[in-house]
């Protein structure tokens, strides 16, 4: 069992002047809120129709007034949207918010750039705009967000963020729990600052990452959760703008981790520390099957307890028996090109390649189907002491991650991924192959780095065409 954080443990612990613990919210204790499942409007054959809207709300997270906050037709947050490998969708997405906003949907391998919902897919307020792609990829949790650049940071502040769970019949595994809101629960981390109760994304924003003092799962402060069941199912996501998620528990519960971002890993790695940068994703698995009714395990994130799982009455024994191998994957490869990224600077001087973002830069291509490398390095090691680690995350597919540092990538990082903490000085050697043709976004998850312009473009070319 892993019991250290795999990351080496000075790189991440950047702390600057603006630097925010989190402190433990003086609330009462609230049941950690479950996104409901989205509801098809209605099915015809293999094509599946969604309605998806932005909206305001107002939404109790703290005691006493209300926070007003975004969703996607929900309060803050949104519905688990579900999507099947092999069907069709027709998205019918309307913004009812005071500005404008993009669906994106991270983690999905759709032809972008329109349907992708990066900031070339603007929908304005009161417009409703159709889009449909097909589905085709492993079984994975993934996400929706918005991305208008440069207001993706504040958005997602407010609440917009959805989870997305997609099943492929061809490598789903049965046997681990699938009852969404009972042994299957979304872990969507964030931290917010509250003035009054309410948010106040100018006054709390820093360039560097905006940080809150009040740790949230699933929009909930002081969560705590009953657990039914032996084995729980977490589809963990660090769905923060800047904090990086160090998870552990307070009597080191064995969290098993069985799939990282894309998917399925090839085995599970069992730990007791987990760290994700930003946009990360991990599901784990957890055995309450030696504890009794009324015990607790809290989740914590560094110090700060974030979720506590009370024991329950189990009401039917879910365990079974995983498979030594939970997915076969191919990490062998032979020539290709290799495309630099190189990530660097702090402040408001944050680049890829040297240079910011703009929506008609194209950085590089490559040729779909094909396995290329990709190296990539952050070079902030030219500050000491004054590092931060770069998540850097890829649209329109998942990659394998060959190498950080010319070494074995960390246990837990074998399987599919589409985003990766870059530990300043280090460089991860990425394999590559785009599915899909079309313009796709490149860029550190950091959410204000994006929005300062952290980001560059490949243009994925169809041999075919
Ligand atoms: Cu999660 Cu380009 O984004
Ligand atoms: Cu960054």
């Amino acid at each position: 069992i892993l019991n250290k954080y795999l990351f080496d443990e000075k790189a991440y612990d950047y702390h600057d002047a603006a630097y925010k613990a989190l402190v433990v919210p003086k609330t009462k204790v609230h049941s950690l809120r479950i996104p409901k499942i989205l509801e098809a409007d209605k099915i015809q054959g293999d094509t599946i129709y969604y309605t998806i809207r932005a909206q305001t709300g107002e939404t109790q997270i703290l005691d006493g007034k209300p926070t007003a906050t975004w969703g996607y037709d929900a309060s803050v947050l949104g519905p688990l949207i579900k999507f099947v490998s092999g069907k069709h969708y027709h998205l019918t997405l309307i913004n009812n918010l005071p500005e404008v906003t993009t669906w994106h949907w991270h983690g999905l391998d759709i032809p972008g750039p329109i349907e992708d919902g990066g900031p070339h897919a603007p929908v304005r307020p009161g417009e409703k705009k159709e889009i449909e792609f097909d589905i085709n990829q492993q079984t994975m949790t993934a996400w929706l967000h918005p991305h208008p650049c440069p207001h993706t940071a504040e958005q997602v502040w407010h609440g917009l963020a959805a989870p997305v769970a997609v099943i492929n019949p061809a490598d789903n595994l049965p046997q681990i729990p699938h009852d969404w809101g009972i042994d299957d629960i979304p872990i969507i981390f964030q931290d917010r600052t509250f003035h009054d109760n309410q948010l106040d994304y100018q006054s709390d924003y820093d360039m560097d990452g905006t940080l809150g003092d009040t740790a949230l799962v699933n929009g909930t402060a002081n969560a705590e959760f009953t657990v039914t069941r032996p084995w729980l199912r977490l589809r963990v996501l660090n769905g923060a703008n800047r904090r990086e998620l160090r998870l552990n528990s307070n009597d080191n519960i064995t969290m098993t981790q069985i799939a990282s971002d894309g998917g399925f890993l090839p085995h599970a790695v069992p730990l007791t520390k987990l760290m994700l940068t930003c946009a990360e994703r991990a599901e784990l698995l957890l055995d309450f099957s030696s504890y009794k009714t009324g015990d607790q395990v809290v989740l914590k994130a560094d110090d700060t307890p974030i979720l506590r799982l009370k024991v329950g009455d189990f009401t039917e024994d879910n365990r079974s028996q995983l498979p030594a191998t939970l997915k076969q994957i191919e990490r062998g490869f032979t020539g290709g090109a290799t495309h630099k990224v190189v990530m660097a600077g702090m402040d408001d001087s944050v680049r890829i390649n040297d240079k910011l973002y703009d929506m008609t830069r194209i950085d590089d291509q490559q040729v779909m189907g094909k396995n290329e490398i990709w190296d990539v390095s952050n070079t902030n090691d030219d500050m000491p002491g004054m590092g931060m680690i770069h998540p850097f995350h890829m649209h329109g597919m998942s990659f394998l991650v060959l190498s950080r540092n010319g070494h074995d990538p960390y246990p837990n990082e074998f399987g599919f991924k589409d985003t990766i903490g870059v530990n300043p000085g280090e460089h991860v050697r990425l394999l590559v192959r785009f599915s899909v043709p079309g313009i796709f976004m490149y860029h550190c998850h950091i959410l204000e780095h994006e929005d300062t312009g952290m980001m560059a473009q490949i243009e994925v070319i169809d041999p075919a065409h």
